[in-house]
């Protein structure tokens, strides 16, 4: 039986509403983002967020609905982000949702922005489990286990910064643009190994954490300008890189080893990063058995293809919500 979802993100900057069916055939995908809105702030505010969020919302389904030559008598369930991320902009999304859902009688479906991410690797691979999922975006840093679909158990996660937040800081402390992954990623290209960081530690091994590291380039800056001298900034970019994405691609080593999943995923903003891709490729290729899926650059940043894909998953085992729930912005996992 044919299944049609609408699904709705919002719960950054990026609004977004894309018409899924059987759960990777993507009918629309708009993306509307404000990127060059908060450009000009350096980073993501909230307050401006939801006021664009309110004023796109209408518009980006009107244009997804379109696209897809479809109709509400044509979508089976309404599916949306109902957290983590930032509460006014997660509400925008919510409130259109509920909305949609009370108005033309469908089912609801809330979730999880990082069971999103990980469900838009389906687009490219069949999903097989036990899987182990990197996820690595600007609010998470995890590994999460799935030993069945639909079962979420998390290995380790950040103790303090996500490693998307740390890529943005240190663009920031490099006078780089917002987001400052992507510039990154490219300035690290023309780079050498010529500074050295502290490798980050946690105590439970598979734990993440990247304040220390993010600490230890801002007070190497502070050092080399009270000393008069200049910074390499490509090199600067390339060490804090290579120190954090190292850790990313030994502890999935570490839990692969530990838990022996058929297939390891990217998912989240970072997995659009091209030495992540080409080191975790490398690092995987040493475990025959496990199957590596990265999934497209346009599906790695926030999108609501990806909420379908999810969506239509927990439109088969029914889990649908109720006209009152909220936004959620601490929302968890297994719920
Ligand atoms: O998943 P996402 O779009 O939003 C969240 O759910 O947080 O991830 C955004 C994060 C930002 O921190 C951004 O700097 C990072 O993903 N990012 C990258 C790259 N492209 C986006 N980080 C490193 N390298 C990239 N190429
Ligand atoms: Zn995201």
């Amino acid at each position: 039986m044919t299944q049609i979802i609408l699904a709705i993100e919002s719960s950054c900057d990026e609004t977004a509403c894309s018409i899924v069916k059987n759960g990777n055939e993507i009918l629309s995908n708009i993306v509307s983002s404000q990127i060059n809105v908060h450009k000009k702030f350096g980073g993501v505010v909230p307050e401006v967020a939801s006021r664009i969020h309110v004023e796109n919302i209408s518009v980006v389904i009107a244009e997804a609905m379109e696209q897809a030559k479809v109709t509400m008598d044509d979508i089976d369930a309404i599916a949306f982000t109902q957290g983590p991320g930032l509460i006014g902009s997660l509400h925008v999304g919510v409130q259109a949702a509920k909305t949609l859902a009370w108005m033309y009688n469908k089912p609801l479906i809330p979730l999880h922005h990082i069971i999103g991410h990980i469900y838009a690797n389906g687009f490219v691979d069949e999903l097989t489990f036990p899987l182990l999922a990197l996820v690595v975006s600007g609010g998470h840093t995890e590994l999460v286990f799935m030993k069945d679909e639909w079962s979420f158990d998390i290995l380790g996660t950040t103790q303090d910064d996500a490693i998307g937040e740390a890529y943005d800081k240190v663009a920031r402390v490099l006078g780089l643009p917002y987001p400052g992954g992507p510039a990154i990623d490219k300035l690290a290209k023309e780079g050498n190994k010529h500074y050295v960081l502290p490798t980050p530690k946690t105590e439970k091994e598979l734990d993440f954490s990247f304040s220390g590291l993010k600490s230890a380039v801002l007070q190497l800056i502070q050092r080399e300008e009270k000393k008069g001298e200049e910074i390499n900034k490509a090199d600067l970019a390339y060490c804090f890189q290579e120190t954090a994405l190292d850790t990313l691609v030994g502890k999935t080593c570490k839990a692969v080893e530990l838990m022996h999943p058929k297939q390891v995923v990217l998912a989240g903003g970072v997995a659009a990063n091209s030495r992540l891709r080409e080191k975790m490729i490398e690092a995987m290729a040493k475990y025959s058995d496990v199957h590596l899926t990265i999934p497209p650059l346009w599906c790695c940043t926030d999108n609501a293809a990806m909420i379908g894909a999810a969506g239509n998953t927990a439109f088969k085992h029914k889990f649908f919500g109720s006209l009152d729930c909220s936004a959620n912005p601490c929302k968890e996992m297994n719920i």
